[in-house]
């Protein structure tokens, strides 16, 4: 049985890969599958919490009892993200946000022209960072850091560079793990506390995940 560890709490959660339109019928993405952070969604309502899941394009079911944004660009990620923060007391930032989008997406499908192709890419907002840069209703800040080497120097680097609460390190140079797996293995590090969580199913992992953050809440 799960104790409502998140009763009263409001939990915002992003999730999947985020689409950068090129022109009506192109776009630039990654392979996010969006598993983790839906299973962190399901968790967080089992935990009793009201839970918001801004999702990238994803083939996934929303899970029951969750409030599901729709978004497709970094952008409007960004600012859905920035609408919710301020009421809710938990931040997840789980999305595979692409770090660049076309400087200007071409109003017509873009013409075949010579063997090369240059594209003008711009800086994607920071939409984790701006979170936790909140000055005011700042939510408890929680990342996510997928690494293929010097996990835990990397992933503290980016908890203390983001001004995160928590940081989800994940080993993405092994396989069965991570992206698109149903399995995930993460050491959690918060400024005073590192925890490592073995490989296991997604949903048990996001139960020990929200668990976690819970017991940091004051
Ligand atoms: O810097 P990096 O992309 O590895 O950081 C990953 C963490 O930052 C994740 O929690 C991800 O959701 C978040 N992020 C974000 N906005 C971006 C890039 C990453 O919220 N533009």
């Amino acid at each position: 049985t799960v104790q409502p560890l998140l009763a009263g709490k409001t939990l915002t959660i992003t999730a999947g890969p985020t689409r950068e339109a090129l022109d009506p019928v192109r776009y630039i993405s990654n392979h996010s599958s969006g598993k983790m952070g839906y299973a962190l969604a399901a968790a967080g309502v089992a935990m009793g919490a009201t839970v918001n899941l801004i999702s990238g394009p994803v083939n996934l079911p929303t899970p029951v009892g969750v409030t599901r944004i729709n978004v497709q660009s970094a952008q409007q990620m960004h600012q859905q993200a920035l609408a919710l923060a301020p009421s809710s007391d938990i931040f997840i930032g789980c999305a595979a946000v692409a770090d660049y989008r076309a400087a200007d997406i071409a109003e017509q499908k873009m013409k075949k022209q010579g063997d090369e192709l240059t594209l003008t890419l711009v800086k994607n907002p920071d939409i984790i960072a701006d979170v936790a840069a909140l000055s005011e209703n700042r939510p408890f800040t929680v990342g996510f850091a997928a690494e293929t080497q010097d996990v835990a120097t990397y992933a503290q680097g980016k908890l203390k560079n983001k001004k995160l609460d928590m940081i989800c390190a994940n080993d993405v140079s092994v396989q069965g793990q991570g992206f698109n797996s149903d399995n995930n293995a993460l050491t959690l590090f918060s400024h005073d506390s590192t925890q490592s969580i073995a490989l296991m199913k997604k949903d048990k992992l996001a139960l020990t995940v929200i668990e976690a953050i819970a017991t940091k809440l004051v």
